[in-house]
């Protein structure tokens, strides 16, 4: 699976520790490839500042992932671009925020990517990273997608 995260998050644990918390990008990461690993999958896990740059990696996940975690973070609010890749590639997607989008600002209330994922987490830290790519690998492996991929 391909884990995106978007724009700011290298900046995690130096970043409005208020909101965000104060564990380190790196630290999700390794978290994150242990729980893949554990369930028998692998993640790669990239971090990008630019709208270009996420878009071309959800484009190249097309032919060498079987899925995608992304935080979109602030492009989740603006791009119709990443949302527009997403639904080009037609590969299962979950979207993650460590913070409750809904309890913030109006204008993080709407996600214009919610809508090609095929869920979303959101409030629960780094654990929503966790519990995305958790909801990913289930289906990945479940009878369903098999289904999907072989029709
Ligand atoms: C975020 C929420 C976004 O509104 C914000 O722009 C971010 C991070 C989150 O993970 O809580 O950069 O996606």
């Amino acid at each position: 699976m391909l884990v995106i995260h978007g724009p700011n998050l290298n900046l995690l644990g130096q970043r409005e520790p208020g909101i965000y918390g104060d564990v380190r990008l790196e630290a999700i990461d390794t978290g994150l490839a242990s729980i893949a690993a554990s369930l028998g999958g692998l993640v790669e896990c990239r971090q990008g500042n630019s709208e270009g740059q996420i878009i071309d990696w959800i484009h190249e996940a097309m032919h060498d992932f079987d899925g995608i975690l992304i935080n979109p973070a602030a492009y989740s609010h603006t791009s119709i671009a990443i949302r527009d890749a997403i639904a080009a590639v037609a590969l299962p997607a979950v979207e993650v925020h460590l913070s409750n989008i809904f309890a913030r600002e109006e204008f993080r209330h709407r996600s214009l990517v919610s809508a090609v994922c095929m869920g979303t987490i959101s409030g629960f830290g780094p654990t929503s990273y966790a519990l995305g790519l958790r909801a990913l690998i289930e289906y990945l492996k479940s009878p369903e997608h098999e289904t999907t991929r072989s029709s």
